[in-house]
């Protein structure tokens, strides 16, 4: 297994605004939402020669396997508010909430995806009773497109990468369509700062859990990078506050936009194709909204390649977390960091401490989940401690 680990150069200490508090009580009203949990993970943390291992499983969220529908749901609802230019009528729950803007029907939700973020658009847009236009990258998991689609979303095969899928997903914009990406590019940066604010919401479910458990806050916490998004909202999180961990940022090898970033200085573009089965994460170019908190805010970043990625996916198998590829690469970065010489001179003797494991996504490809774990995704789940 290969890996690379490179510590931030342009940290600074600047701290961020904290995100509107309306985020929580909107997410509330959504259907089916209720936190997800935090698991104490102690034999990982024997494993890897930690104190404590907290595993944050986004496997399930509101009915979908990943995080992605919090930043979703919320920048849509604030795009729609915006298109309307008003608040909506008083609404309690989504059905209600899609009667009040029915009257903008025939109407679409359009973006660009590697897999998530476009499912939850199309579930976004099917509660709403719209439409829903997903542009994908070529190659993407059969499995990945049919979730779409069967949410009633029209999913477009782009012939390129997911950084072409982003460009053709950008000229749907029109009266009656909406694109809600969550990447962001010169003159649409509103909706995809949103997305960021959305996500959120899984830090302060955290801080919640091991609040109410009476554990430590963690020392060390791990994200999975794309576009950079969700780092964003880590980082926003972290960084507006008094407690501030170190915090280390995983990418696949080939796709490690946002450590080429840091290292040229600037965002830097890193070429397709991207092949790693870590698919949420195969971007070549960072958010530019993403770019300034990813700078300022992130220590460590961690590339791994797709064993390291099969590894993780193992254990937290064990450990009795579905963790698809992508979800896996939090638990592979934090190994990788934990084994590098360099990053072992400067990180804290972990063995008293907390990490955090963000697990962004269940088995969103039931069958390639069985190849690498050896057993259904459906088999696991029996929950060692839950912290709550
Ligand atoms: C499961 C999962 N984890 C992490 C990410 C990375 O998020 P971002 O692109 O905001 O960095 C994605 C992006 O699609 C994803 O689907």
């Amino acid at each position: 297994m290969s890996a690379n680990v490179v510590k931030n150069p342009l940290r600074d200490s600047r701290q961020w605004p904290a995100p509107p508090p309306e985020i929580a009580e909107f997410h509330r009203r959504m259907p089916a939402f209720s936190p997800t949990l935090l698991l104490d993970a102690p034999d990982l943390a024997r494993k890897l020669g930690v104190g404590r291992i907290l595993v944050k499983a986004e496997t399930r969220r509101m009915g979908l396997p990943s995080f992605k529908i919090l930043g979703a749901s919320w920048a849509t609802y604030q795009a729609l508010r915006a298109h309307i230019g008003h608040e909506p009528e008083p609404w309690g729950n989504i059905n209600e909430l899609a009667a009040n803007l029915a009257h903008l029907r025939p109407f679409t939700l359009a973006t660009a995806t590697d897999g998530n973020h476009g499912r939850a658009v199309s579930f976004m847009a099917r509660l709403l009773g719209f439409r829903a236009r997903i542009f994908v990258p070529a190659g993407m998991s059969p499995a990945r497109i049919q979730a779409m689609e069967k949410e009633g979303a029209t999913v477009s095969i782009v012939d390129g990468d997911y950084d072409d899928a982003v460009a053709r997903s950008s000229e749907e914009s029109s009266g009656s369509c909406l694109v809600v990406s969550d990447t962001s590019w010169p003159g649409y940066e509103t909706i995809p700062s949103q997305v960021i604010e959305g996500y959120t919401t899984i830090f302060n479910e955290v801080d919640d859990a091991i609040d109410a458990s009476g554990l430590d806050r963690p020392d060390l916490v791990v994200v999975p990078m794309g576009v950079g998004a969700f780092m964003a909202a880590a980082v926003t999180h972290y960084r507006c506050g008094s407690w501030s961990p170190i915090v280390a940022g995983v990418e696949p090898l080939d796709a490690n936009c946002v450590q080429a970033s840091a290292l040229a200085g600037d965002i830097a573009h890193v070429p397709g194709p991207h092949r790693s089965i870590m698919v949420g994460l195969n971007c070549g170019r960072p958010s530019l909204i993403a770019w300034p908190r990813l700078k300022s805010g992130v220590d460590w970043f961690v590339s791994v390649d797709d064993d390291a990625a099969r590894d993780a996916m193992r254990d937290l198998a064990d450990a009795a977390v579905p963790a698809g590829e992508t979800g896996g690469a939090s638990l592979a970065g934090l190994r990788a960091l934990l084994a590098d010489s360099a990053a072992a001179e400067e990180l804290p003797d972990m063995s008293d401490k907390t990490a955090l494991v963000i697990v962004t996504e269940g088995a969103t490809d039931p069958r390639a989940f069985e190849e690498i774990v050896g057993r259904p995704h459906d088999s696991i789940g029996r929950v060692l401690t839950a912290v709550r």
